[in-house]
């Protein structure tokens, strides 16, 4: 049931008389509400046992201001990944930091990004004054780094950008390949590493660029609580960088933190037996969205997201309409090389049931 029409119940009674005049302004054309919900990248599997007490606790706390709990989560974050406290900014989710740090670089010259790729904290930079520049995927739809390295030394670019895995293909760039271009790019401009999706990769270790800012390289990892440890309503994340990025950060963030989100994320970073079971969730998930398109005919790229990336083989924008009008919503990207691919994302079981139902009616219609 939606929020609209549980409101609608809750407040049945006390509202009775103005009940009539909705009933007479619904809509018989409008297409069914949605049930299906595959636009986004969250993780019903939902967040650790520890987080949730965590964050009922720090309710009761809500009268006050949480600036206390800051530092002791700055602290937990640089013991775990051997970092110093000055190499860790937080956020409020991942996409504040990267919306603001793209703005402050993009005053010194574009911001260099694949197509497609995440592209919401580039078009906050954009509206703030960024120019951007974008980089078609290789034939493979990987990132293509010599051509983003190349782009970013022809525009004096003022940082690029490189979001691993990406979103919306899924794909994993080579962990050596990726050290190499960060190492070279940032010796003349910060290179941001998007990481929201790291953990779930085979070897999130490895595949981390975080080794690069504990070097002092000019590499900016961002992190979030809000995709595997399943925390996206609570609005928690953080970048590593260089001292000096992390205080630009700081200077750019005007407002402070949710207490439940501080406490919830202290109680569950690193949890590893927590983010097994995560992962696995979203891996369970993957395999049924392969199995959906595989039955279907429909080739999809192999994924390490909370989504797959689906090449649907008709015009993606009419297909998403096809789709929503039948109770599924999947998200459609601005990429010319794109035009008959849709993300499909992970969700709960019983909506990839409904997707599974619909999706070949949805081919034939
Ligand atoms: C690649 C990527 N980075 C960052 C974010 C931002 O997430 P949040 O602000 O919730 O941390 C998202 C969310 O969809 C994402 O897909």
């Amino acid at each position: 049931m939606d929020a609209t029409r549980r409101g609608l119940l809750i407040g049945g009674a006390a509202l009775a008389p103005s009940l009539a005049i909705a009933e007479t302004s619904v809509d018989p054309t409008a297409p069914p509400a949605i049930r299906a919900h595959l636009g986004v990248t969250e993780n019903p599997f939902g967040p650790a046992p520890a987080a949730k007490k965590a964050a009922a606790e720090a309710l009761l706390e809500t009268p006050y201001y949480a600036w206390a709990l800051e530092p002791p989560l700055v602290k937990l974050i640089a013991q775990r990944d051997a970092l110093e406290p000055e190499q860790v900014g937080l956020c409020n989710g991942s996409l504040e930091a990267l919306s603001l740090l793209s703005t402050a670089f993009g005053k010194g010259g574009p911001i260099v990004s694949a197509r497609p790729s995440y592209a919401t904290p580039l078009l906050y930079a954009e509206r703030q004054g960024a120019k951007l520049e974008w980089v078609p995927l290789a034939a493979d739809q990987q990132i293509d780094l010599p051509a983003l390295a190349a782009r970013a030394q022809a525009t004096n670019a003022g940082a690029v950008y490189v979001c691993n895995p990406n979103n919306p293909t899924g794909l994993l760039l080579d962990a050596e390949s990726l050290r190499a271009f960060c190492i070279e790019v940032a010796k003349t401009r910060p290179v941001i590493v998007d990481e929201a999706y790291i953990e779930i990769s085979p070897d999130p270790a490895r595949n981390s660029m975080m080794d690069l800012v504990r070097a002092g390289h000019d590499v900016i990892v961002a992190r979030t609580f809000s995709k595997v440890y399943g925390m996206a309503g609570l609005r928690v994340g953080f970048i590593a960088a260089r001292p000096d990025r992390v205080k630009t950060l700081k200077s750019m963030i005007p407002t402070h933190k949710g207490r439940p989100g501080l406490a919830a994320a202290a109680a569950c970073y690193g949890d590893q037996a927590y983010l097994s079971g995560a992962k696995a969730y979203l891996e369970g998930c993957r395999k049924k969205i392969y199995a959906i398109c595989e039955a279907n005919g429909l080739k999809h790229l192999p994924s390490y997201g909370a989504y797959v990336f689906v090449d649907c083989g008709k015009p993606n924008l009419a297909f998403q309409k096809t789709l929503a009008a039948m109770g599924v919503e999947v998200r459609v990207f601005d990429s010319p090389a794109h035009p008959t691919w849709i993300r499909v994302g992970t969700a709960s079981p019983a909506e990839l049931d409904y997707f599974a139902t619909v999706l070949p009616k949805a081919l034939k219609a």
